[in-house]
């Protein structure tokens, strides 16, 4: 990172603002879930209150039903949990303990919707002991910054006739690392920094603001950690957690 990006790594007052924006990106998804659920719901019901009038009915058959039911609600419950950790406002200054295990869960509550409707094969590589690692630093901030990576790789990979992501996590003895793979073009070679500058995009008008990368990168600084283009794989976006992150004033 560049002296003059450093100065300017304070995270925009309107974070939040365009925290909602991006969100927004995910919201068709979201609402066909809830609707899918609800109709799924709505079916039990009216099998059960059926069964129920004509009074003849199993246990097996009710067992089915209230299954359907409960994992229809537990669905809708966790796109509402993974809306609701996301659009927390946050500061830098708002550090807890938690593990990458659960920033994950909070994303994929919003995004395997996604993932599922346009069968892209997603995997999640690395140990479960980095996963349940304890760190201390700001879960929605970091969330924020997963998921500004994954809307990306949705994007790249819009053309791939088998659209493919990869998360991968590690750890060296300073700090965590995360990173998100997608098979599709790449970062050009001469666009490589040029993509965390403000307002860069190649998306279409409308389609892209270019900067979530931007802003990506200023929260990772704030945090202490950082936010980089792999040097061999030009679709692999790292970012470094620090475990304990300090509050960098400035
Ligand atoms: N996974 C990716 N594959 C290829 N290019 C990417 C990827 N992620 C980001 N980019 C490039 O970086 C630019 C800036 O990204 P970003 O700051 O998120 O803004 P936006 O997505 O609004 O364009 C994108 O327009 C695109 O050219
Ligand atoms: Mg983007």
């Amino acid at each position: 990172m560049s002296d003059a990006e450093k100065k300017d790594s304070k995270i925009p007052e309107d974070n939040h603002i365009y925290r909602l924006a991006s969100l927004g990106q995910h919201m068709l998804e979201v609402d066909h879930e809830i609707q899918n659920s609800l109709a799924i719901i709505n079916s039990n019901c009216a099998i059960l209150k059926k069964v129920v009038n004509v009074g003849s009915y199993s246990f097996d058959l009710i067992a089915e039903q209230v299954k359907s039911i409960k994992s229809a609600t537990d669905r809708i419950s966790r796109v509402s949990k993974s809306l609701k950790s996301l659009s927390r406002d946050s500061s830098v200054s708002d550090l807890d303990h938690f593990t990458l295990s659960e920033v994950i869960e909070d994303i994929m509550g919003l995004l395997s919707l996604k993932i599922k409707n346009r069968c892209i094969d997603f995997s999640l590589l690395g140990d479960q002991s980095v996963l349940d690692e304890s760190l201390y630093s700001s879960r929605s901030l970091l969330s924020q910054v997963i998921v500004n990576l994954f809307s990306n790789a949705f994007d790249a990979i819009e053309l791939q006739l088998n659209p493919l992501i990869k998360l991968q996590v590690w750890n060296d003895e300073y700090a965590i690392y995360l990173s998100l793979e997608d098979n599709g073009p790449g970062v050009p070679l001469d666009m490589r920094e040029r993509v965390f500058e403000p307002f860069f995009t190649t998306k279409k008008v409308g389609a892209g603001t270019g900067i979530g990368l931007n802003i990506s990168r200023k929260i990772m600084s704030a945090l202490g950690g950082d936010i980089y283009l792999d040097s061999k794989i030009s679709s692999k976006f790292v970012i470094k957690i620090l475990r304990h992150s300090g509050v960098i004033k400035e």
